[in-house]
């Protein structure tokens, strides 16, 4: 049924490949049903490898159409082929050329890795192992090589053909219609990194000049006549150049930085050198198709990919188990990106919104792993919010200990040292050891130990001796192969406020000043003494969430409510509210009546406060959502009560703050033309806000406004906005507003994945009729990922009707993973993920969907990425 445990890779079993491959030529002959590869491999025995090995090659569902050691066509017997490997027996132990010769399918390719086709373009994904769907090749990050492209192609159905690095040359071939193009790329890079796409494209280009003045020429290429829309896309990547020269000292390298969106792609973006390839939804925007949080994403995502070529492809990863080096440090890089071009404290909430909301539910379940994964069976499933999220805050906390200049001096060693290497998260940890003479090695700890730390606080006043002492114990609980944690180093940033609010300045037991407000944990149960404090303060720890921990605390509800009006850290401020409101919705989810008042009183007083921005309010009205809650409840969970909950404590703020929320509703209602900017957005994130607590009052005259909203909208914010707080109630305007929107958006496909995801986030028992009916709507599609997710996916994460009490949530979801997983595995198995909480169920649930679990478990034929996620969900 799974694959056998002793298929599992393992970090401790790492081994260097026993060749180099110098160079690599490529030459494609692209056809829809029958693209020919040829592969010509220059390679020589690793000196630092085994002597005399044979060369073994990866392949991955290839067929072998010749087979050539330095120009010799090899006899059966000197080599073995099969689909999945090519191994030459006894190569001889110098210099020697391969040249390796495969014919591929890209019109059936629908698992999207290797060369496949989306809407006619040829394109390529590699990342992880999808080069050795192209050519039998060693597809491991640690072997890296300068590649020479050549494409010809049928000059009608791809007039454009473009790979890797700078172009070389590009003509037509006389007396046919085809013609060629050839690409060279300097850099040595892993196989992972290699791209290619052909096919009938538009572009928009803009010149950028780097600051030693190398002139490169940047080009968006989109489906043809959507150029208008790639505009954002293009802003946001000299903006992203300009800065990582500024911040990073970190400079583009080639002549040309292409970017190319396609519509069929599993994840968000690949930052191929040099050619970029996305999903077209973080590329494609205008204000009449994409919503605020659309311009934020195609952002930080072409920011994200963009840093990339430093983070990820200058300096490579040795093996895949080392994903965070990249992937960890990029998303850290990309937060801080958009933390300077927009509002840092929101950005900040936002990112920590996610962590916890994500990042948390991962490490608390079945499927938690370290930072860096000691093991896998299937490395598509490790592209996960741990190694991504997790990943960033470990080097946040890097940064944090540090200090802004110990940082850069770390990240400034780190360039220098690795740059063209494959590196290891030690290899990184040591620049920032040496660079700072500083013991990293507990440290270590936040890659190797899967969990989130939990920590408990007691505060003590001494009014007599004018000392406030903090007693911290920390604790990281089991997870899935790791029993017993040892204590971890955890930064944490914290404030002292006296009766008026004002921060005391910290003095530790001897009275110096505490550096940065910052104590540092390392042991499991640790005391802080501050001197000079003659009241008992307000407390503010972990400011800025400086550690991903949670932490419970004995300074009670008060010391909440004056943090949520007081705390100079705008993150604390934002969090007392949160934890306010999370401490009602969970009782009230056990039952209790008791009214928000302290949490009505806190929103209250930010309404009052002209000296927060609308960015920061609208994260202040977004209650937790009901999955924040049911992990804040950890076991026994009932869905439904949960959402009854959070729908009485939304009526409750609604109907208490009903004049104001209607006040800044007005007010805030715009007449400018639409800008995506963040101070805009930020309006309409608070109006939007507003507007759905006015409407959970379930005032008719408040879903009229909704109404309203949703048919004078001038931009899609504005316009899902409106159709989302619709959705919520089940009246005669959501079905109107429904059609309206799917009759005038219903050529866009990006823009109907709005109106699926909607449909498939209502929290009613009809939703799962509405959603199996929408599998048949002519524009949705099992096989296109963005479809497939705005419908499927969204509905396995609509807590109340994921988990129906009648388990059909579970078998629909069970059933589409099942139906998926021969065409698309990796996405299959995400979807799959969906039950890592089945554990933390109230037992009538947990049995239906263990039930589930079980019918995917016993399935012939499975996916070893489906395979790896139902085994792992048992643990
Ligand atoms: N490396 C990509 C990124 O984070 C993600 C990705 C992984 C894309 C695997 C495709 C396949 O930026
Ligand atoms: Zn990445």
């Amino acid at each position: 049924m799974f694959r056998e445990a002793d298929t599992a890779v393992r970090l401790s079993e790492y081994q260097p490949y026993d060749w180099l491959v110098d160079t690599v030529d490529l030459d494609f002959q692209l056809e829809p049903a029958a693209t020919r590869v040829r592969a010509t491999l220059a390679m020589r025995p690793n000196p630092k490898g085994r002597n005399q090995s044979p060369i073994v090659l990866d392949g991955d569902e290839l067929a072998l159409v010749s087979l050539r050691l330095d120009g010799r066509v090899l006899s059966a017997t000197e080599y073995e082929a099969s689909a999945s490997s090519l191994t030459i027996k006894n190569p001889p132990q110098g210099k020697l050329t391969l040249e390796i010769e495969t014919v591929i399918n890209p019109s059936a390719n629908t698992k999207l890795m290797g060369l496949f086709r989306s809407n006619k373009i040829y394109c390529t994904q590699c990342e992880a192992e999808g080069f050795r769907r192209i050519t039998y090749f060693p597809d491991r990050p640690d072997v890296l090589s300068v590649y020479t492209v050549r494409i010809e192609a049928d000059r009608d159905e791809a007039p454009f053909l473009l790979s890797n690095g700078n172009p070389v040359e590009a003509f037509g071939i006389p007396g046919s219609n085809r013609h060629y193009a050839i690409w060279h790329d300097p850099h040595p890079k892993p196989a992972y990194l290699f791209a290619l796409v052909g096919g009938k494209l538009d572009y928009i280009e803009e010149p950028f000049k780097t600051v030693s003045g190398r002139k490169v020429m940047l080009r968006i290429f989109v489906d043809p006549d959507k150029t208008q829309l790639a505009h954002y896309a293009m802003d946001a990547l000299k903006r992203s150049m300009r800065w990582d020269e500024k911040v990073f000292g970190c400079e583009y390298d080639l002549d040309v930085f292409h970017i190319v969106a396609v519509s069929d792609f599993n994840m968000g973006a690949m930052e191929n050198k040099g050619l970029n390839i996305f999903n077209d939804k973080y590329v494609l925007a205008s204000p009449e198709t994409a919503t605020d949080l659309d311009y934020e994403n195609i952002e930080a995502i072409i920011a994200h990919e963009y840093f990339h070529n430093w983070t990820g492809n200058r300096i490579t990863c040795r093996d895949w188990f080392q994903l965070c080096l990249k992937e960890g440090l990029t998303v850290f890089r990309d937060q801080e990106f958009s933390s300077d071009e927009r509002s840092r404290p929101v950005e900040r909430i936002g990112d920590v919104r996610r962590l916890k909301s994500f990042q948390f539910v991962e490490d608390a379940g079945p499927l938690a792993h370290p930072v860096r994964p000691e093991t896998y069976r299937e490395i598509n499933n490790f592209y996960t919010v741990t190694v991504y999220e997790k990943g960033a805050e470990v080097v946040r906390m890097l940064k944090t200990l540090l200090g802004e200049r110990g940082f850069r001096k770390g990240m400034d060693l780190y360039f220098k040292r690795h740059d063209g290497d494959a590196a290891t998260i030690e290899d990184f940890l040591k620049c920032f050891a040496d660079a700072n003479k500083q013991d990293l090695s507990q440290f270590a700890r936040w890659y190797s130990q899967a969990g989130t730390p939990e920590l408990a606080v007691r505060g003590t006043h001494d009014a007599k001796a004018r000392t406030y002492t903090l007693d911290i114990e920390q604790m990281v609980p089991p997870t899935p192969g790791q029993s017993a944690k040892q204590p971890m180093v955890i930064p944490l940033k914290l404030g002292l406020l006296d009766a008026k609010g004002r921060d005391i300045p910290l003095k530790d037991a001897k009275g110096n000043p505490v550096r940065d407000n910052l104590i540092v944990l390392d042991k499991p149960s640790q005391t802080f003494v501050f001197s000079g404090v003659k009241e008992k303060p307000a407390v503010s720890i972990n400011r800025g969430f400086s550690a991903p921990v949670k932490i419970s605390t004995n300074f009670g509800a008060a010391n909440l409510l004056f943090l949520a009006k007081y705390d100079s850290d705008p993150f604390n401020r934002y969090d007392a509210v949160e934890q306010l409101a999370m401490q009602q919705l969970v009782a009230s989810a056990r039952g209790s009546n008791e009214p928000p008042a302290a949490l009505i009183e806190a929103l209250d007083n930010a309404l009052d406060n002209s000296k927060l921005d609308d960015a920061f309010l609208a994260q202040l009205f977004s209650l937790p959502d009901e999955s924040d809650i049911a992990q804040q409840i950890g076991k026994n969970i009932d869905p439904d009560a949960i959402l009854v909950a959070r729908r009485k404590i939304k009526h409750d703020i609604g109907m208490a703050l009903k004049e104001k929320l209607v006040a800044r509703y007005q007010k805030l209602t715009s007449h400018r033309r639409y800008s995506p900017d963040a101070k805009s957005a930020g309006q309409r994130a608070l109006r939007n806000a507003c507007l759905d607590l006015l409407a959970a009052t379930g005032d008719t005259a408040e879903h009229k406004r909704a109404f309203t909203q949703f048919e004078h909208a001038d931009n899609m914010t504005d316009r899902m906005a409106a159709l989302a707080v619709l959705a919520q109630y089940a009246i005669p305007e959501r079905e109107t507003a429904l059609a309206a929107f799917e009759q005038r958006y219903r050529n866009d496909p990006l823009v109907l994945d709005k109106w699926f995801a909607v449909q498939a986030r209502i929290p009613e028992s009809g939703t799962l009729d509405r959603v199996e009916a929408l599998t048949k709507h002519p524009a949705f599609s099992m096989t296109n990922p963005n479809r497939m997710r705005s419908l499927i996916g969204v509905f396995a994460a609509n807590p109340s009707q994921f988990n129906r009490a009648d388990g059909k949530g579970y078998a629909l979801i069970a059933d589409t993973v099942l139906g998926l997983d021969s065409k698309n595995p990796q996405v299959a198995a995400r979807l799959l993920s969906a039950f890592k909480s089945w554990r933390t169920l109230e037992p009538g649930r947990r049995a239906l969907a263990e039930k589930e679990l079980n019918r995917i478990a016993q399935t012939p034929g499975l996916s070893p990425d489906v395979a790896d996620i139902v085994s792992r969900s048992f643990a």
